[in-house]
C-alpha cells in the first residue's frame, strides 16, 4: 500500500534491536485518515470471505482493526490483555508469549462476544514473532469460529511470524512488509504478500 510504504519511510524510526518506531502514526499519535485508508485496503482484501467479526488485541491493534470493522459494516471485538472489572461472563483464555519482551500475557475475549457461526477477521498492527496472532487464532478456533484470515498493517519479514502463520494455512495480508532494518535503514520486502 504505497501512501502507507511513504509514511513508514518519511516517519519510522528504527530502534536498536530491529524495532521499528511508528510513534507518529500508528502507535502513539494515530493518524486517523491513513487508517482509514488501510481500513478500506483490508475490506477490498477480505470483503468477499463474508466476515462478521473483525479481532484484535488491545491496543495498537484496534486503530486499524476499527476502521476495518467500520469499511465491513461488522462489529469490532478487542480481545483484553487485563480483565475488566466489568467482564463478568464466562471467558475464552489463550497465552501469548513476547519474545520482544520476555514476557507472557494471558488473553481474554468474552464467550459472549464470539461463537460458532462467527467468520473472524484478525487484525493488528505489527507481525513480528506471530504469538499475539496465534493467541487469537487459539480464541478463535475455543469459540468454534472460522478464521478467515489476518490482516498486519506492517509485517516485519525477517522475522518468523508471516512464515509460521501461512504455513498453517492461514490467508495473511501484509500491507507493508519490512525487508530489513539492518544498519538502520528500512528496506521494504514485496509491497503486499497474501
Ligand atoms: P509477536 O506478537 O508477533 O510474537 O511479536 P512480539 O512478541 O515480538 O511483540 C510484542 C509487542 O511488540 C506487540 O505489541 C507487537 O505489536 C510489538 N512489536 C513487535 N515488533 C515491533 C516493532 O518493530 N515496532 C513496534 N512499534 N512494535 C513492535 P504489544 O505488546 O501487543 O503492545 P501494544 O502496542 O499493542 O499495546
Ligand atoms: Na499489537
Ligand atoms: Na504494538
Amino acid at each position: 500500500m504505497r501512501e502507507l510504504l511513504e509514511k513508514i519511510a518519511a516517519e519510522g524510526e528504527v530502534l536498536p534491536g530491529g524495532v521499528l518506531k511508528v510513534d507518529r502514526f500508528l502507535n502513539h499519535q494515530v493518524d486517523p485518515q491513513l487508517m482509514k485508508r488501510i481500513g478500506e485496503e483490508f475490506a477490498v482484501w477480505f470483503r468477499s470471505e463474508r466476515p462478521t467479526k473483525v479481532l484484535t488485541l488491545e491496543s495498537s491493534g484496534i486503530s486499524p482493526a476499527l476502521m476495518a470493522a467500520y469499511e465491513l459494516g461488522i462489529p469490532l471485538v478487542v480481545a483484553r490483555k487485563r480483565r475488566p472489572l466489568t467482564m463478568t461472563d464466562d471467558v475464552y483464555r489463550a497465552q501469548v508469549h513476547s519474545f520482544t519482551k520476555q514476557e507472557t500475557n494471558e488473553i481474554i475475549v468474552s464467550r459472549s462476544l464470539l461463537g460458532s457461526g462467527d467468520r473472524v477477521l484478525i487484525i493488528d498492527d505489527f507481525l513480528a514473532n506471530g504469538q499475539a496472532a496465534l493467541g487469537m487464532v487459539e480464541i478463535v478456533e475455543q469459540a468454534g469460529a472460522d478464521m478467515i484470515g489476518i490482516g498486519i498493517v506492517i509485517e516485519k519479514a525477517f522475522q518468523d511470524g508471516g512464515r509460521l502463520l501461512r504455513s498453517r494455512g492461514f490467508r495473511v495480508v501484509s500491507l507493508a512488509r519490512i525487508a530489513s532494518l539492518d544498519g538502520g535503514a528500512i528496506q521494504f520486502a514485496d509491497e503486499v504478500m497474501i
